[in-house]
């Protein structure tokens, strides 16, 4: 990540006053007339004010609160991100942030909103200097924040500036080999273990749904293992994370459209990215949890080998797959992960995968589409991390209804269901390959914009990085 978060006794650089009661800017050396314009400005709803002192920016943020913490804790994040913008237009390198309530988690959540809206992907832009965020460098004055949040937040923003830059990533630069050792480098920046199966591996194992995807595919799979086990683990059963790494979806035989469809499915490694980002957070804040994540990775293509619609597949699991469509190829090679997870004999499995255009259809940008085994309680506490961080989680249900669609004459099971329920009966398919309690997140509708929102960038998102370390997080503290 290449801006740096300090904490000072006396803030360097720009000042940034963020305050909750209009009764600080009593704190802030300021002329009357700029008192009364800034509280006449509040009354209309203007709540960021840049002033000038000998030509420099000040800048003063005011946030409303409300009785609803998470709410007050998104605002605060929309007004980091509407502050980023403006930074760069003044072109400020380094900026002095005071926190005029001292509220620490607000400090956090306007910290996070300014560094996620200032990631740029600039690597293939021949003017990227020009381009380039300004702000290098943010002091935080020592009574707005404590050590622990800016170690929270630098881990965390640096993992979703990772899980960004792999989405990014055209696939003409990222092949599944390449994945691998991308997430071997951020593996090892985190520190944590990674290693990578080959195909001959793949293929000894027999992993025949990522294999079977692989077959229209000139680049061979890979089947990425990262793990991060302190000694001071809280859990005894490790938990284990599946990301789904189709690093290129054209569909395959069953080919997309290009316009709004296959043109954005390099995107279609963004589960494998967000479990990638988990990993490096748990991995750069040394969470005490046992943790081990898997992302099978291929690209999906046409081509003279192809799996054809109508083949029957015999997975990793020994059961038998009837292919109706080569583009449900997702859940052919999530299959297989989770088929190798019970090994492991997991606490429970999360799978992230931009599985089902249904999922990103049902509820657009707005949330990520869950479902699962893993029980009320704790699907409970994954909403409210949900809620908590604004990257919300919509339940729908895995009712044995939804298993009769995806019936086949030939095989155990077809790889689509009928015309309705898309998301739903994809996880019915993956529930088939889980004997522990497990969650699937259908990250489709959230993973990658084409225009950026406050502090979601334009392209890859990093979407459920934050929500599922809040998460685990909380297991870590229990
Ligand atoms: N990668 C796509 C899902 C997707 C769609 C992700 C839009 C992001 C945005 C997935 O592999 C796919 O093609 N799913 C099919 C499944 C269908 C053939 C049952 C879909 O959703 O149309
Ligand atoms: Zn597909
Ligand atoms: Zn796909």
């Amino acid at each position: 990540m290449n801006i740096n978060l300090q904490i000072q006794k006396n803030p360097k650089g720009a000042p940034v006053h963020l305050l909750t009661n209009l009764v600080h800017l009593g704190n802030i050396p300021l002329q009357d007339e700029e008192k009364a314009l800034i509280e006449a400005q509040v009354k209309n709803k203007i709540f960021i004010h840049t002033l000038f002192h000998n030509g420099q920016p000040t800048w003063i943020v005011y946030a409303q609160l409300e009785d609803d913490e998470n709410k007050n804790c998104e605002a605060l994040r929309q007004h980091g991100a509407t502050l980023s913008q403006l930074i760069a237009q003044h072109k400020i390198t380094e900026v002095g942030l005071v926190n005029h309530n001292k509220n620490e988690l607000h400090t956090y959540s306007f910290l996070e909103g300014l560094v996620l809206a200032s990631y740029r992907f600039l690597k293939y832009k021949s003017n990227a200097k020009e381009l380039l965020h300004p702000l290098k460098n943010i002091a935080i004055e020592k009574e707005s924040y404590s050590n622990d949040l800016l170690k929270k937040s630098t881990a965390i923003c640096a993992a979703i500036f990772h899980a960004r830059d792999l989405v990014n990533e055209p696939h003409n630069f990222q092949s599944a080999t390449q994945l691998s050792d991308t997430l071997k480098a951020v593996g090892k920046e985190g520190m944590v273990k990674v290693s990578v199966y080959g195909k001959a591996k793949i293929e000894q194992l027999g992993m025949g749904g990522l294999l079977a995807v692989n077959k229209g595919s000139l680049e061979p799979p890979t089947f990425t293992i990262m793990e991060h086990k302190p000694s001071k683990a809280k859990n005894t059963k490790p938990i284990v994370l599946v990301g789904k790494g189709v690093v290129y979806d054209t569909g395959g035989l069953s080919l997309k459209p290009t316009p709004n469809s296959m043109d954005k499915m390099k995107s279609d490694m963004g589960g494998a990215a967000v479990v990638a980002g988990i990993m490096y957070a748990l991995g750069s804040l040394d969470i005490p949890l046992h943790v081990i994540a898997l992302i099978p990775a291929t690209d999906n293509r046409p081509g003279g080998a192809a799996y054809a619609p109508g083949d029957v597949i015999k997975m990793y699991s020994g059961q038998t797959v009837e292919v109706l469509n080569t583009d449900a190829e997702g859940r052919m090679l999530l299959a297989d992960a989770l088929h190798f997870a019970k090994k492991y004999q997991p606490e429970f499995v999360a799978d992230f995968a931009t599985l089902t255009g249904a999922a990103a259809n049902a509820i657009g940008d707005v949330a990520m589409v869950a479902m699962g085994t893993i029980g009320d309680f704790y699907m409970n506490k994954i909403k409210k991390s949900g809620f908590a961080v604004n990257e919300k989680v919509v339940e729908l249900p895995l009712w044995e209804e939804y298993g009769e669609l995806i019936k086949s004459d030939v095989a155990d099971m077809k790889n689509i269901g009928g015309p309705v329920g898309g998301a739903i009966t994809a996880g019915k398919f993956l529930e088939k390959f889980t004997d522990y309690p497990w969650v699937h997140f259908d990250v489709a509708g959230v993973t990658f914009r084409d225009k950026a929102k406050h502090y979601l960038t334009a392209g890859g998102t990093g979407y459920g990085i934050r929500m599922m370390v809040d998460y685990l997080s909380y297991l870590a503290s229990k």
